[in-house]
């Protein structure tokens, strides 16, 4: 698959929303990227408009995710579209053993790395990698950080609903590969079933076409058996925790 980082441009955007919201959280160092982040990109809440209309359930999905990999006890990740996610810096920090790595478009990683510097030091076992998700090579590079004896987590929160099908097999592709030579989990949002259409479904979809030109609808999961065939095509099998709003599912190489 020919990968472009262009044609996944303008799905950057969708980033601002999960930092706004974590902002008014207690999820460490939440407000204060999103102090920084709206400085050195000049964002005005004003301009913010229907990004921030809708309050999701993105506190709730992201403190789940914490929980699950806590739990697993796996200190080898790799977090892919990381957006301005917080999740690196305070996982590196609480756990100096820890590697972290965090994959993102070049601009947004560059940025994000200026943005931590700004902070304070940059722990050294976080890494901001620019990269894609969908290119294998840049995962091969980033696993070079990992000790091959010790599995990894991979995670992914928010990305998978805006690819195509064609783009999520070629993540999946990726991750699997990973999993296989590692062990481990991936933690992800991406694999969820169609949701019920309401009409504020139906108008966040619109928005979020306009600002990302893609079409969410036509690349949902129809139901749990269709998540479940997909990830069989990768010898995959998933288990989920729910959370108010939302779940979030846990996929393993099926042994
Ligand atoms: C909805 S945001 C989620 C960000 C972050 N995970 C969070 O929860 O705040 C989607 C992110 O995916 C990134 N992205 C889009 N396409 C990507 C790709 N092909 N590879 C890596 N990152 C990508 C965007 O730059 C953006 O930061």
């Amino acid at each position: 698959m020919k990968i472009n980082n262009k044609s996944f441009q303008r799905i950057i955007p969708t980033n601002i929303r999960p930092a706004y919201y974590r902002a008014q959280t207690d999820i460490p160092y939440a407000q204060e990227i999103w102090q920084t982040l709206i400085k050195i990109k000049n964002i005005s809440l004003d301009n913010l408009g229907s990004f921030i209309q809708a309050q999701p359930k993105y506190a709730e999905r992201y403190k789940l995710i914490d929980e699950i990999l806590n739990e697993s006890g796996i200190t080898q990740v790799i977090e892919l579209a990381s957006g301005w996610s917080t999740r690196g810096l305070s996982f590196c920090k609480s756990n100096c053993k820890a590697v972290y790595i965090e994959i993102d478009l070049p601009d947004v990683a560059k940025n994000k790395s200026d943005i931590l510097k700004q902070m304070g030091e940059i722990p050294q076992n976080l890494h901001i990698f620019e990269g894609n998700a969908l290119c294998e090579q840049d995962f091969t590079n980033a696993s070079n950080y990992f000790n091959p004896n010790k599995p990894i987590a991979v995670i992914t929160e928010g990305l998978l609903g805006y690819l195509t099908f064609k783009e999520k097999e070629q993540i999946t592709r990726n991750v699997q590969k990973l999993l296989t030579k590692f062990k481990g989990i991936w933690i992800t949002n991406g694999f969820k079933p169609s949701p019920n259409k309401t009409e504020e479904l139906t108008q966040r979809y619109k928005f979020s076409k306009s600002i990302t030109g893609r079409d969410r609808q036509i690349n949902e999961f129809k139901d749990n058996e269709h998540i479940i065939s997909f990830l069989a095509k990768f010898n995959m099998i998933c288990d989920y925790h729910s959370f108010n709003g939302g779940e979030v599912k846990i996929v393993k190489i099926n042994e």
